[in-house]
């Protein structure tokens, strides 16, 4: 088995801080951390240049952050010191790097080109990819043709796709940052157990002309259930019982959708070793495909390859640095939290499904072994569009006295148009945070003694600047593969492993028996006095007399 942070390095089994080069790294910092962004800037002209690079049609500027060239060349030493390139050569080869549920984590092979040859236990997994996507091509064409029927004989015109997290955050943030490429077909998503958010997807639709499309890697989500019960409910009662006419799934567990009643030739299957936060190039973009088409489906996945391409041919490939850089604010340099700022109201769920993919996957204390990782490992993730961020958190980001990296995305030709001010905005937050205004600029400007401490802006806070051309469907896979090879870099240098999250679990489990409880007025809680006490209050209030 390959565990990160330990494959092929000369730590094996040992933490980050015990990698060759950490002392290096470390010192370093201490010995620059008076050297303001200013300083850097005016003592190497050629800086923007040398911290800026194209990843395909990205082009990602790291120059706002405090490195040099020296910090850049021990990164890459870690990189390789903890295992990065193997682990990914290993991972996109098929091995079982999932070690904690035993399995490959073959996300890569989605996307994979169809004359690639990648093995599972022997057999080469690619034919059966592209099977599906012929599949899924077929039958959302068929959609999109309107030459699906329903139950009764009225074309099909909407989709409502349920599910959650891994099933839900990629395909619908996805669905809208292409919005202005899908056609006619109505594509609504839905995720929350509150029946309020299907309630609210299903609003309007004609239950005669819709297909409910049922998300879900495992089949056993309670949220996704419920919801399926809810829109099943809905359709019967407006088309009888052919409902499975109107329904179709997604999931790692074909025959439990068809025991549930979605017909076998409605259910698109895909592997188990597909993570559901690394899913968004398998069947769970059902409703995407069926939003913007299969050719522009492939586009994305031709934008994902490219970048898997990028980190499996180049050791210093962007997405590794980003991982690196992740890495180093938050353990040598303490950054508890990062924001990411698209400045795209297409891409404002960007930031969602990065909670999922970053939070879910790095959120863990322990290592591949079992024993505690040291330091902190995942940051906090957090975001929204700008400009609308910069009137809700950028006071924080400003003049808070934790030092937040923030990650802006933006596009020279936005789906609402050319729109020099955006891009203005972008510019200058950047410039701002890492710039600031010293208090000797604002009392020149003849502000009052009192006053200047308010508006004095420290600077020296880091960023990532992104910006492409166009936010294409290509331009959107490249985007989401480079976060997820960040993502997995930085654990593998924590030695983690990125494909579980058992840390879901617990609460899944209680809340299975505290419903049980709700629901039994007979039962006696025994929790905590806390629980106990609220589960009485809300048995009060729950049906008042
Ligand atoms: O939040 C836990 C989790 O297991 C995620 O990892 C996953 O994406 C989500 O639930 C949904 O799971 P499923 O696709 O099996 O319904």
């Amino acid at each position: 088995m390959v565990q990160p942070g330990c494959l092929g390095g000369d730590n094996r089994e040992m933490s980050i801080h015990s990698a060759a080069v950490w002392p290096e790294l470390v010192a370093l910092n201490a010995d620059q951390v008076d050297l303001s962004l200013v300083d850097r800037f005016v003592a190497d002209p050629q800086r923007a240049e040398s911290l800026s690079f194209a990843l395909g049609d990205l082009w990602v500027d790291v120059a706002k952050h405090p490195i040099d060239a020296a910090t850049l060349d021990l990164l890459f030493r870690l990189a390789k010191q903890r295992g990065v390139p193997k682990f990914f050569a290993a991972m996109t080869s098929g091995e079982v790097v999932n070690q904690t549920e035993g399995r490959p984590a073959l996300h890569t092979a989605l996307r994979a080109s169809a004359n690639a040859v990648i093995e599972v236990d022997g057999v080469n997994v690619v034919p059966g990819v592209q099977d599906t996507l012929e599949q899924l091509a077929s039958f959302t064409d068929a959609l999109r043709d309107g030459k699906v029927l329903g139950a009764t004989g009225h074309a099909i015109r909407a989709v409502v796709s349920l599910g959650i997290g891994g099933s839900h955050l990629g395909p619908a943030m996805a669905a809208e940052a292409l919005a202005e490429f899908s056609g006619d077909l109505e594509v609504r998503w839905a995720a929350n157990l509150d029946r309020a958010d299907l309630t609210q997807a299903l609003a309007g639709l004609d239950p005669a002309s819709t297909l409910i499309v049922v998300c879900s890697k495992t089949f056993t989500t309670a949220e996704t259930l419920a919801a399926a019960e809810q829109a099943r409910a809905w359709l019967f009662a407006g088309v009888g019982d052919e409902v499975s006419a109107h329904l179709a799934a997604a999931t790692a567990f074909p025959e439990r959708a068809v025991t549930w009643g979605v017909s076998s030739d409605r259910v698109f299957a895909f592997p188990e070793w597909v993570g559901g936060r690394f899913s968004l190039a398998s069947s769970v973009s059902l409703g995407l495909m069926a939003a913007i088409g299969a050719e522009r489906f492939g586009e994305m996945l031709a934008g994902m390859r490219l970048v898997d391409d990028q980190v499996a041919a180049e050791e210093r490939s962007v997405p590794v640095l980003l991982g690196l850089l992740d890495v180093w604010h938050r353990q040598v340099r303490g950054a508890a939290s990062r924001a990411v700022v698209p400045y795209s109201h297409a891409l404002r769920r960007f930031p969602d499904h990065l909670q999922q993919l970053e939070m879910e996957s790095l959120g863990k204390s322990v290592s591949v072994d079992g024993r505690p990782v040291e330091g902190p490992t995942g940051a906090v993730i957090w975001g929204a569009a700008g400009t609308d961020a910069q009137h809700a958190f950028f006071q924080l980001l400003h003049q808070g006295p934790e030092v937040v990296p923030v990650d802006f995305i933006g596009f020279a030709q936005p789906a609402g148009g050319v729109n020099d001010a955006l891009m203005a905005n972008l510019l200058a937050q950047a410039e701002a945070l890492a710039f600031g205004r010293s208090e000797q600029e604002v009392a020149a400007t003849g502000v009052s003694p009192a006053l200047v401490p308010h508006r004095t802006f420290a600077g020296g806070r880091p960023s990532t600047v992104i910006l492409a051309q166009r936010l294409t469907p290509s331009v959107l896979g490249q985007l989401v593969a480079l976060y997820e090879h960040r993502t997995v870099t930085a654990a593998v240098l924590w030695g983690i492993n990125p494909f579980d999250q058992w840390g879901v679990e617990l609460g899944k489990q209680l809340a299975v028996r505290i419903a049980d409880e709700l629901s039994d007025p007979e039962s006696s809680p025994n929790h905590d006095g806390s629980t106990n006490s609220l589960m009485a209050r809300y048995r009060e209030w729950r049906n008042p007399s």
